[in-house]
């Protein structure tokens, strides 16, 4: 099994420049079919997940063609059939086939999709959307069918302003019959990129990226040109990486406005920064004290930055405390930090948890145990004394852009083995 290699310690400097955003080329892929012609999306970033999205468009027999950050999607002769359940299983976001799907043809088969373990991840909402527009669902097991004499516009009110919930019921309403009103929506930037993207085709929605989003439905949607928003979720893993080793290091091609929550953290910790249009700068690691990180919806701290700034915090003076609400299984990566000499303290309810600094760390062997927390764990190498050898790569891959060369270019000892 191929593992992540890093010498730790070493000064980074430099410019990292920040790809398209995973959570919403894994959208606007799937959205692409709701197409009838041809789509062209840019500044996709090369990870594995595009890859498998990739697999189920084949699959269904759309045609896809892709080079460097672009992908065009035609998906005239697409056929509607069962996804199958290793595909649905690839991902968490296969489930915007469902939307997509139903939204073309008013019918889809698929399995409950994949995605990392953080919590149970139920999709009650997006199945409660579906039915509102008039939608019945077959469940059996975690096999699904959905469909629909003809979908009407509702008026549907999200009892959590889900990410997915809000997507998916976007692509099943934009050719529906009539008005739908989506309440309590969530307001994640990536939601705003999909909309435009959807209305660059012909699509009428008003409202994304505020928690009442409405859309008329449409008989046709035309080809588009359209760009994914650079990742905040990259950009804040390396800012905080900036924050710990960084010299000089530039984290480019982002929009800061996207990580207000993050930016105030660090500074509130006592990091110094230079905030560009499109850019952030930061000098020199200083000594920082601890702060308290409540994780929310967006525009509040995010959840999927959660484990990566658990790692800056241990290098904070005194008792930080990190509270998830977003999840119910998110600390996982914790343990793995503890064998690398964090002192951490999960509560009971595995909702909240207590960090205390400064710890130096030392290289271990270590697992990834999701995404996010094998991003901590390559954060927590890159600052650690010694060698760190992380293991379940693939966990890292599916959700950053070429890692490895972007750190080597500053500077990181890094390596895949
Ligand atoms: C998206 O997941 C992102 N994934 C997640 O990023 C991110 O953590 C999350 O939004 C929150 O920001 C993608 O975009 C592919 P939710 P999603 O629906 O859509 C509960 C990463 O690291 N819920 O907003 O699954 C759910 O269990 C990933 O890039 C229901 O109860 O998130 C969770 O506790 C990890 N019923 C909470 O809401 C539902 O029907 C937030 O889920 C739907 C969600």
């Amino acid at each position: 099994m191929a593992k992540i290699r890093i010498e730790g310690g070493h000064k980074l400097s430099g410019t990292i420049p920040i790809s398209g955003a995973k959570n919403s080329v894994v959208a606007l892929i799937p959205a692409a079919i709701l197409c009838d012609e041809i789509v062209t999306i840019s500044n996709v970033p090369e990870i594995t997940d595009v890859d498998d999205l990739e697999n189920i468009l084949v699959h269904l027999n759309a045609k896809i063609t892709r080079t460097v950050g672009k992908v065009e999607i035609n998906a005239g002769d697409i056929i509607n059939k069962e996804i199958t359940e290793t595909l649905s299983k690839k991902l968490r976001a296969s489930y915007y086939f469902m939307g997509a799907l139903l939204g073309k043809f008013n019918k889809v088969e698929m399995y409950f999709p994949g995605g990392c373990s953080i919590g149970a991840r139920p999709i009650n909402l997006h199945l409660k959307g579906f039915e509102l527009l008039g939608a019945t669902i077959t469940e059996e097991g975690n096999h699904f069918t959905i469909e629909a004499e003809k979908l009407k516009g509702a008026h549907i009110y999200l009892d959590f302003p889900s990410v997915g919930a809000t997507i998916n019921i976007m692509l099943a309403a934009v050719k529906a019959k009539g008005k739908t009103v989506i309440d309590n929506a969530a307001a994640e930037p990536e939601i705003a990129n999909i909309a435009t993207f959807l209305n660059n085709m012909g699509a009428k929605i008003k409202g994304a990226g505020t928690s009442t989003i409405t859309i008329t439905g449409v008989k046709y949607l035309h080809s588009c040109f359209h760009e994914v928003i650079p990742d905040r979720i990259e950009a804040g893993t390396y800012l905080i990486l900036a924050s710990l080793i960084g010299d000089n290091l530039k984290i480019d091609n982002m929009i800061p406005h996207h990580l207000e929550a993050l930016i105030a953290k660090l500074k509130e910790a006592g990091v110094e920064m230079e905030i560009g249009l499109d850019n952030i700068t930061v000098s020199s690691p200083g000594n920082y004290k601890a702060t308290d990180i409540k994780t929310l919806v967006y525009p509040g701290f995010a959840t999927d930055l959660q484990q990566v700034m658990s790692v800056f915090l241990t290098q904070c003076k005194g008792r930080s405390s990190i509270e998830e609400t977003i999840y119910e299984n998110r600390f996982n990566s914790l343990y793995e930090l503890e064998k690398m000499g964090a002192i951490v303290k999960v509560r009971n309810d595995n909702h909240k948890a207590t960090i205390k600094g400064k710890t130096p760390l030392v290289g271990a062997d270590v697992n990834a145990t999701d995404l996010r927390g094998g991003a901590a764990l390559l954060v927590a190498g890159l600052i650690a004394s010694g060698v760190t050898n992380i293991d379940n790569i693939s966990y890292i891959l599916r959700g950053y852009d070429h890692i490895i060369e972007k750190l080597t270019n500053v500077g990181a000892k890094i390596e895949i083995i």
